[in-house]
């Protein structure tokens, strides 16, 4: 497997330094509120429970399921396959992702929150690849963990056909892994 990993481009002692810093910094900003942290997955696995374990403040979780990637293109359209059982109406809400890539999924997410009216929606990603994001696409995320160049990526949840979501790094993954199949 990680035969298949061109470059480690953020190490795991790396992903747990920023990590609990974000977790910090949300917990300042959250004192008092009651945060809800809701997840989409299955890439946000890994950082949902180490961003969660560093939060000082009361908080509910969350998860929901969007219809997600084939291979390395984005399919563009999104159904909802598992919703949150938590009530967001007037909850302060904060949505963690993997990555914000083209946008479409989270763009998607967000405007699908925002109907259940939580009093405020914040979004909070891992990885951000600016690079890649559709001009269509006007949201920003409020929380970055790391900002990437473009390239496909995978470990710390994220996938390449749903292989290499358990290494504890985000690597690079070949280009000829996914050239070869396609
Ligand atoms: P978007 O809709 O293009 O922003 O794609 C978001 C989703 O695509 C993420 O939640 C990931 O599941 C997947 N994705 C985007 N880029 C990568 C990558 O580099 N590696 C693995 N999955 C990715
Ligand atoms: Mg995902």
């Amino acid at each position: 497997m990680e035969n298949n990993i061109q470059e480690v481009l953020i190490s795991q002692a790396q992903i747990e330094e920023r990590v609990s810093q974000l977790a910090r910094e949300l917990s300042r900003e959250y004192a008092g509120k009651n945060p809800v942290f809701v997840g989409v997955l299955k890439g946000v696995v890994m950082f949902f429970a180490d961003m969660v374990k560093h939060i000082t403040v009361p908080c509910q979780i969350d998860f929901m399921c969007i219809s997600s990637y084939s291979g390395t293109e984005s399919t563009g359209t999104a159904v909802v396959k598992k919703d949150v059982s938590v009530d967001l109406k007037g909850r302060h809400v904060v949505i963690l992702e993997d990555i914000f890539d083209t946008g479409t999924s989270l763009d998607f997410t967000y405007r699908y929150l925002l109907s259940k009216e939580p009093a405020s929606l914040k979004i909070c990603t891992f990885l951000d690849k600016p690079s890649r994001r559709k001009p269509e696409i006007t949201l920003k995320p409020d929380y970055v963990g790391y900002e990437i160049p473009n390239a496909f990526v995978v470990g710390y949840g994220l996938d390449y056909n749903e292989y290499y979501r358990n290494l504890p790094y985000i690597g690079i993954l070949k280009p000829e892994v996914y050239e070869n199949a396609e």
